[in-house]
């Protein structure tokens, strides 16, 4: 499906029936990162998979920010019909999204599941290499990022198969999205004051073997928000695409505590 909001053109789509889950994806990836988590919970739960602006099927814009990702996610909620309250799920930058619209609309946000992601800011020297990539990959091309990340996104068992499909797909984002997305990566938000005082039930899941967004920021943001931590071995930063059955039941097992 397709909705004009805020200014861009943005994609979804929806399956299933029951209760509502709103998964966002990573950077820069797009919402097929969940095909295969959403193959398993799609007979249980009502399922609203959105490409953010940028990425996948959704139009670009030259700037963006945390804000406008999580105001288009409002958009795109209501473009699915769904005016109440839903379990966020977000990965790595989906998951900085998915804090920014708690911080926005509270009242929007059922639980909150936390995949391979952090609440803390960039330091300043990672915003710094964040806007110089951004310049690279805008006279450059998206090769840049899909080269420079692939190494990173995988546990070392992942074959070379996976690896070449997801630099692929990362490779065919657009330079604007990923430009915009670095820089609004580099001018979020802490979000650590706003996880300790989240009212909603959290959970966070991370590969076990993730580089990018260890164990030990998971098991902290778990314990500041007393959220349930699940640990899936032989996962990389991709958990949800390396072993989806595994994130598939800890999701499930969240998402049906919401519901009662
Ligand atoms: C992601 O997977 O979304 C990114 O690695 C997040 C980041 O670079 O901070």
């Amino acid at each position: 499906m397709e909705i004009d909001a805020n200014g861009v053109r943005l994609r979804f789509t929806i399956h299933g029936a029951g209760e509502p889950l709103l998964l966002v994806h990573g950077f820069p990836l797009s919402g097929r990162m969940w095909d295969a988590v959403v193959e398993r919970l799609a007979g249980e739960f009502r399922l609203i998979v959105p490409d953010l602006r940028g990425h996948g099927g959704s139009e670009a814009s030259d700037q963006a920010s945390m804000g406008d990702y999580a105001d288009d996610l409002v958009a795109v909620l209501a473009g699915a019909g769904e005016m109440g309250p839903v379990v966020l799920v977000g990965m790595s930058m989906g998951g900085y999204v998915c804090l920014e619209f708690c911080r926005r609309y509270p009242d929007r946000v059922r639980g909150l599941a936390l995949v391979d992601s952090r609440a803390e800011p960039d330091t300043d020297e990672a915003a710094a290499k964040r806007r110089e990539t951004a310049e690279r990959v805008l006279a450059e091309g998206s090769q840049v990022v899909a080269d420079e990340m692939v190494g990173k996104l995988f546990a070392a068992e992942a074959s070379s198969e996976l690896r070449d499909a997801w630099r692929a797909h990362m490779a065919a984002t657009s330079p604007r999205g990923i430009a915009a997305a670095l820089n609004a990566m580099a001018e979020r938000p802490d979000s650590e004051p706003l996880l300790r005082e989240l009212e909603v039930p959290v959970l966070v899941i991370v590969g076990a073997e993730d580089g990018i967004t260890p164990v030990e920021v998971a098991r902290e943001m778990a314990m500041v928000t007393g959220g349930e931590l699940e640990v899936i071995p032989g996962a990389g930063h991709m958990a949800a695409v390396e072993k989806p059955a595994e994130v598939a039941a800890a999701l499930a097992e969240f998402a049906r505590r919401m519901g009662k």
